[in-house]
C-alpha cells in the first residue's frame, strides 16, 4: 500500500506545544487563514490538508478515518513534532478525535469545532455512498456543489455574501477521488463519544449558532461526555463558523491552547 505524502502549511510560526489544524470536507486548508489571523502571538500553528483534499494526494489510502488519524500522526512525527493541540471542524474533528483515540500521548488538547463524536444512522450512510457513487458515475463534483447553501448560515446570506464564491471556489478545486474517498470514508466511523469521556487533555467544543449540520445539541453531547470541556456557541455563524466568524473561534481555540499544562 502507498501512503499519500500529505502537505501541511506552517501558517504562524511559534513556540511551546503546536497547534494543528484540520478542515472540514470538502475544503482545504484554506479554510483556517482567517482564523488564525485573529489568534494571538504564541504557538506554531500547523495546517494539514486532509488526503485527497487541496495538495495532497490520495495514495492508496482505504476509506478510513482511523488510517487518516494514523497517516496526520505520522506526518507531523516525522516533521519532529512531539505532541500538539489538535483542531477539527467537521471532518477535521472526527479526524481529531480518530486522532485523540489512537495517539493519546500526542494529543495534548482538543478542539472540537462544527463536528460531532457519533456515527452516522442509515440514511446518513446510505446518503454519503450515495454522493460518492454519484461523484464517480458523473466524474463531476455536482453532486457537492449546492454545499455552500448548508454550510453557511442565514447571517451569512444576508451579511457575508462575498464567502460564497469563496467557499464555491474551494469546493470546486477539489479531487473527485479525494471527495468519494472522504464520504466513504465518513460513512465508516464509528461513535466517538467514549474517547472523550476518556481523553485527559482539556476539550473545546465550538459550533456555529445557525449550525444545521452539526447542531447545538451535538455540540453539548460532546461537552457533557468530556472530563474538561468549555463549549462556545458562537452567534451569526453556521457550520463554517471558523470562517464566519473567525475573531470567536480564535478566541476559543487561544483559551484552549492556554487550558493545556
Ligand atoms: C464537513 O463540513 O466536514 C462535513 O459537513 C462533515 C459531514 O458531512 O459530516
Amino acid at each position: 500500500m502507498t501512503n499519500p505524502t500529505l502537505a501541511t502549511y506552517l501558517l504562524r510560526d511559534g513556540a511551546g506545544v503546536p497547534l494543528v489544524l484540520l478542515h472540514g470536507f470538502p475544503l482545504d486548508h484554506r479554510m483556517w487563514v482567517a482564523m488564525v489571523d485573529e489568534l494571538p502571538q504564541g504557538p506554531r500553528v500547523i495546517a494539514v490538508d486532509l488526503p485527497g483534499h487541496g495538495h495532497s494526494d490520495l495514495g492508496q489510502l482505504p476509506a478510513s478515518l482511523d488510517a487518516t488519524a494514523d497517516l496526520v500522526h505520522a506526518t507531523l512525527r516525522e516533521q519532529g513534532e512531539g505532541n500538539a493541540v489538535v483542531v477539527g471542524l467537521s471532518m477535521g474533528g472526527y479526524v481529531a478525535l480518530a486522532m485523540a483515540e489512537r495517539h493519546p500521548g500526542f494529543v495534548r488538547g482538543l478542539g472540537l469545532v462544527d463536528t460531532k463524536s457519533t456515527a452516522d444512522d442509515d440514511a446518513a450512510r446510505d446518503g454519503r455512498l450515495r454522493v460518492a457513487a454519484a461523484v464517480e458515475a458523473t466524474q463531476t463534483l455536482d453532486a457537492v456543489m449546492g454545499m455552500p447553501a448548508k454550510l453557511l448560515g442565514p447571517t451569512s446570506e444576508l451579511e457575508r455574501r462575498s464567502l460564497y464564491p469563496t467557499v464555491y471556489a474551494w469546493i470546486r478545486s477539489q479531487g473527485l477521488s479525494g471527495v468519494a474517498w472522504a464520504q466513504r470514508a465518513m460513512a465508516a466511523r464509528p461513535d466517538r463519544t467514549d474517547v472523550l469521556r476518556s481523553f485527559g487533555g482539556p476539550v473545546a467544543v465550538v459550533v456555529g449558532a445557525e449550525d444545521q449540520v452539526t447542531t447545538v445539541d451535538d455540540a453539548r453531547h460532546m461537552a457533557g461526555a468530556a472530563r474538561d470541556a468549555t463549549l462556545a456557541v458562537v452567534p451569526n455563524a453556521a457550520h463554517l463558523s471558523a470562517v464566519e466568524e473567525p475573531a470567536a473561534v480564535a478566541r476559543a481555540v487561544a483559551d484552549l491552547h492556554a487550558r493545556v499544562r
